[in-house]
C-alpha cells in the first residue's frame, strides 16, 4: 500500500471537478489514493465518471425521516472503514453536521464558486451579476460550522463581463475550479498546509 494521502470524494451530481481529480490522480500529478467517492443522490454522472476510472463509489441516499447527524454517522462511518484521511466536498449539495466537522478536524475542503466570504450559500452567479461586482472566482476552504465560512486555503479570480449570464459566468469560473481544487488538494498531500486561526500559512519545507 502507497504512503500517499487518502481522500474520500463526496459528490452530489455532475463530477466535473472529481473527473479533474480523478484525471490528475492518474498522471501521478497529485499524490493521493482516491479510497471513496460518495454521492448522497443515486444515478449521478460522477458515479459513472468514478466507475471508469476504477474508483470505489457508492450512492448513499439519505433514509426518509432520517436526521442530518443519523445520515452524517454513517457517511462518516463509511469514510473511516475506507481509511480517508481528507475529505472532498466536489458539488455536494448537502449542509453537514457539526458531528461530520469534529470528525475530520481541518480536513475537509471544499470548492465554492465565488470569492469567500463575499456571496456565500446558493444561486451565486445569480445573486454576482445583480450585484454588479466587477470580479468573480472561486475558493477552495476548510469546512467548519459556518455556511462557506472556514479559512481559506486557494483562490481564483475571473471578471464579470457585461454580456455575462449566470450560465457564461459558471462556465468561466468552472475552468478555475478545476485548477485551484487539485492543487489545493496536493498542499495538503505534500503536508505544507499550515492553519493559524483563520489564516492558512503555505509551507515549503
Ligand atoms: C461547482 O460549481 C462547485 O463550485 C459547486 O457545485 C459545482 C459542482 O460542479 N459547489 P461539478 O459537479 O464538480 O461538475
Amino acid at each position: 500500500m502507497s504512503d500517499n494521502l487518502k481522500i474520500g470524494v463526496l459528490v452530489s451530481g455532475r463530477g466535473s471537478n472529481l473527473q479533474v481529480i480523478l484525471d490528475q490522480v492518474a498522471q501521478g500529478k497529485i499524490k493521493v489514493e482516491v479510497r471513496i467517492v460518495i454521492s448522497n443522490r443515486p444515478d449521478v454522472q460522477a458515479l459513472v465518471r468514478a466507475k471508469k476510472a476504477g474508483v470505489p463509489s457508492m450512492a448513499l441516499p439519505k433514509k426518509t425521516g432520517e436526521s442530518r447527524e443519523d445520515y452524517d454517522k454513517r457517511l462518516v462511518d463509511t469514510l473511516k472503514k475506507h481509511d480517508v484521511q481528507l475529505v472532498v466536498l466536489a458539488g455536494y449539495m448537502r449542509l453537514i453536521s457539526n458531528y461530520f466537522i469534529s470528525q475530520f478536524p481541518d480536513r475537509i475542503l471544499n470548492i465554492h464558486p465565488s470569492l469567500l466570504p463575499a456571496f456565500p450559500g446558493l444561486n451565486v452567479h445569480q445573486r454576482v451579476l445583480e450585484a454588479g461586482v466587477r470580479y468573480s472566482g472561486c475558493t477552495v476552504h476548510l469546512v467548519d460550522d459556518g455556511c462557506d465560512t472556514g479559512p481559506i486555503i486557494a483562490q481564483a479570480v475571473v471578471p464579470v463581463l457585461a454580456s455575462d449570464t449566470a450560465e457564461s459566468l459558471a462556465a468561466r469560473i468552472l475552468e478555475k475550479e478545476h485548477e485551484i481544487l487539485p492543487k489545493a488538494i496536493d498542499l495538503f498531500a505534500q503536508n505544507k498546509v499550515k492553519i493559524e486561526g483563520r489564516r492558512v500559512l503555505i509551507q515549503d519545507h
